[in-house]
């Protein structure tokens, strides 16, 4: 079958180490089903693991991706749940220690099947486009879980999201705004800025620009770039969220005096429970939410796909589709 793999790690330049070519139909194991996929969007994740973050030199060849949807060997339309359980854990599996990501132990979902334990299959609604459906179970639902499990805010607080164009914080102004939140984002880029307030966020600020009045809540998943202006725009009391730090993890001033001066919450937040995977399917289904997507392209083209990535251009979901 069609596949993007990584077929070596390359630190400096993730492009050099990605090969699109043939690989093995999967084999089924007990327990586990084939899904025949559709549509399965790029995420960060897909670049760190070509640069061997998560990813060794003993798992490879690897198939990349971490969301997607399909149909399976029965016919029944899904969308995947992309954390796997060891298989002695019984609690919430994003809080096992020994959890993997798919393309992380097990082969991912930038192919044309790919293979999951059952347990992990979420059903899609029917309406919902399959190019919709691919983009879910990782942006989409670290946004959900970050906002919504994590934020601690209600209906008419303000939420400050870092960077615009990213799929978690696209993800995040789509989510927050249909749940009645004042969602403000920051952008290097004045035109991403704009995008974001197109797609239901309030307000857009540069990068670092001092804000109007301090925010209830904000999602970090830039790092470094970001972190000073974070602990700066909370209220007394409020919530950092952060998921990722892009620009990296390790910025200038902690700012530990401010952080337990102003009482301030540091929370992480890591993907989500096929719970709150199904709640997301449902409230994006309700609302007829419409994951921005920069481009679909076919999986054939996912080097052009992986490029764009990487050049930090895109703004929302690149999905490579799959079938007819
Ligand atoms: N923990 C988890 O489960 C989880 C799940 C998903 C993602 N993540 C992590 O979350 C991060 C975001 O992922 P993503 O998929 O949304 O894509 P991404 O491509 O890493 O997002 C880039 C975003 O960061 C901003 N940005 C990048 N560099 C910046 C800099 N130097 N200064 C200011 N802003 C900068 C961009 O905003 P502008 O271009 O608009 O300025 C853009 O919104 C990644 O690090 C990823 O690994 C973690």
């Amino acid at each position: 079958m069609l596949a993007a793999y990584a077929a070596r790690i390359d630190r400096t330049d993730p492009l050099a180490a990605l090969e699109v070519g043939e690989r093995p139909d999967p084999a089924v194991p007990d327990g586990w089903s084939r899904v025949h996929l559709r549509a399965a969007a790029l995420n960060r994740h897909d670049l760190w693991s070509l640069q061997g973050v998560g990813l060794s030199d003993d798992k490879l060849p690897m198939i990349l991706g971490c969301d997607g949807a399909g149909v399976t060997d029965d016919g029944r339309d899904v969308i995947l749940h992309s954390v796997i359980p060891s298989p002695i854990w019984t609690g919430e599996e994003t809080l096992d220690p020994r959890r993997t990501l798919l393309s992380e132990k097990h082969d991912g979902t930038f192919a044309e099947q790919v293979v999951v334990p059952t347990a992990n299959l979420v059903t899609k609604p029917e309406a919902m486009p399959w190019s919709v459906a691919g983009c879910l179970s990782t942006a989409w639902l670290t946004a959900y879980r970050m906002l919504f499990s994590n934020a601690g805010v209600s209906p008419g607080d303000t939420v400050l999201v870092q960077g615009a164009g990213g799929g978690v914080s696209t993800a995040l102004v789509q989510l927050g705004s249909a749940a009645g939140l004042r969602m403000w984002v920051t952008s290097r880029d004045e035109q991403r800025g704009a995008r974001a307030v197109d797609l239901g966020a309030e307000r857009a600020f540069g990068t670092g620009e001092r804000l109007p009045e301090r925010v209830n809540a904000v999602m970090e998943s830039v790092g470094a770039a970001t972190w000073s202006h974070s602990v700066n725009s909370l209220n007394p009391g409020g919530r950092i969220v952060i998921c990722g730090a892009t620009s990296g993890d390790a910025p200038q001033k902690a700012e530990l005096t401010k952080i337990f001066f102003k009482q301030l919450q540091v929370i992480g937040s890591t993907m989500g429970s096929i719970t709150e995977l199904r709640r997301l399917v449902d409230f994006v289904a309700r609302e007829g939410i419409s994951p921005v997507i920069d481009q679909a392209v076919p999986l054939g083209q996912a080097r052009d796909a992986f490029t764009r990535l990487a050049a930090g251009d895109s703004f929302g979901k690149i999905v490579l589709t799959m079938g007819d």
